[in-house]
């Protein structure tokens, strides 16, 4: 099936939205006011999916894009215009999704440092019948092979070409159908068949905007002078390595080295979560609860505030959908005072977020 579209906007997830005849269209990789023909992939409920068949009207905001994969490829979502306008798309975005907190004029904007080449690990597909390996493209029900990544860092994109190019990814395969995970440690490369979490544990994909995520929460910590902090999802406490609390309860279900004082090991999603980590508090009231979930975000988030009644909520977010969820939670005397948004996902939809939360 096929449709004609002339693109609005761009909306959240990097698609172009394309109104006619009360019909919505959502397409990847085009820009506003761009227009032609569009293949319908998938279609719910009176809302469209498609991809470009046929482009007649282009925006001047298009560029070549830096990566031969792009068209197909499911990876990345912006590499059809520059960093510029991708980054003003993700702010746009940004307002959008947040635009009930008004008014809010507190907002900072962090730019990534390097459009591509940066992911320090990634997980791709394999299907060994269909001979298929890379990324799925989930709406064409397909494998994309990507011998030619630009959004790795250096050592994994060369790992992934030779294994793509010798079809060698087949001697690492466990099932017919499962995945590869690559990480790059900084040393070497790790490859990781089928595993459920990631190697090693988590890690922010992006090294070098992490650092600046982590000089951003430095900053607020120097500021607000926190005594007592509670970080839940705390992975290997990477967002609070400098930090010196007098009391710190780093809380997450996956840690290195076995709980103790500072640590507790905990699946954050139990119903009986709150209730253990308030006997593992004992009397210890807290000034700051820090707070950085998966995508899926912290939907007992109201909750645990009126239980533990910090001064300030701060919340990293990797979702500002379910974030934006959560915060509608939150009850007053607790208001959003500052937001920002960090690219730590460039030439992809995603963006990192910290939310300041407080009395
Ligand atoms: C976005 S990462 C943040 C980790 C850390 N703050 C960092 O910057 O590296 C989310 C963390 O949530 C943890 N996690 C996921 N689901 C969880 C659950 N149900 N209970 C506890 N921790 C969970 C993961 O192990 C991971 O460390």
């Amino acid at each position: 099936m096929k449709d004609t579209f002339k693109i609005e906007n761009m909306d959240t997830l990097g698609q172009g939205v394309s109104k006619k005849e009360g019909k919505v269209l959502f397409i990847k990789k085009v820009l506003p006011e761009e227009q032609g023909e569009a293949t319908i992939l998938r279609s719910a409920k009176g809302v469209h999916f498609g991809k470009v068949k046929k482009l007649e009207q282009t925006s001047p905001k298009r560029i070549e894009p830096e990566c031969e994969h792009f068209q197909d490829c499911p990876g990345c979502d912006y590499l059809h215009t520059s960093y510029e306008n991708e980054f003003a798309f993700k702010r746009e975005s940004f307002q959008r999704i947040f635009s009930f907190l008004k008014p809010i004029n507190d907002i900072d904007y962090i730019a990534a440092k390097n459009r591509l080449h940066y992911r320090n690990r990634v997980q791709l597909h394999y299907h060994q019948i269909k001979n298929q390996f890379g990324f799925v493209n989930s709406l064409e029900n397909k494998i994309v092979s990507i011998p030619n990544c630009q959004i790795t860092v250096p050592p994994l994109a060369v790992k992934i070409r030779e294994l793509t190019e010798s079809q060698n990814w087949r001697k690492l395969c466990q099932k017919p159908e499962g995945h590869l995970e690559f990480y790059y440690t900084g040393n070497e490369v790790k490859i990781q068949a089928d595993a459920r979490y990631s190697h090693e544990g988590f890690t922010q994909v992006n090294s070098e905007m992490n650092q600046v995520l982590i000089e951003y929460l430095d900053k607020v910590f120097e500021e607000q002078k926190f005594k007592n902090v509670v970080e839940l999802f705390a992975g290997d406490g990477n967002l609070t390595k400098k930090q010196k609390f007098s009391y710190h309860l780093m809380v997450d279900y996956y840690t290195k080295t076995p709980a103790d004082k500072t640590s507790l090991n905990l699946d954050l999603y139990s119903p009986k979560a709150l209730a253990e980590l308030q006997k593992k508090l004992g009397k210890n009231s807290i000034d700051c609860l820090l707070l950085d979930p998966p995508r899926s975000g912290f939907k007992t988030l109201n909750e645990w505030t009126e239980c533990l009644q910090p001064r300030t909520i701060l919340y990293v977010s990797c979702d500002p959908q379910t974030l934006a969820r959560d915060l509608r939670s939150l009850k007053r005397p607790y208001q959003v005072k500052k937001l920002a948004l960090l690219d730590l996902f460039p030439s992809t939809h995603h963006f990192e977020s910290v939310s300041f939360i407080a009395f």
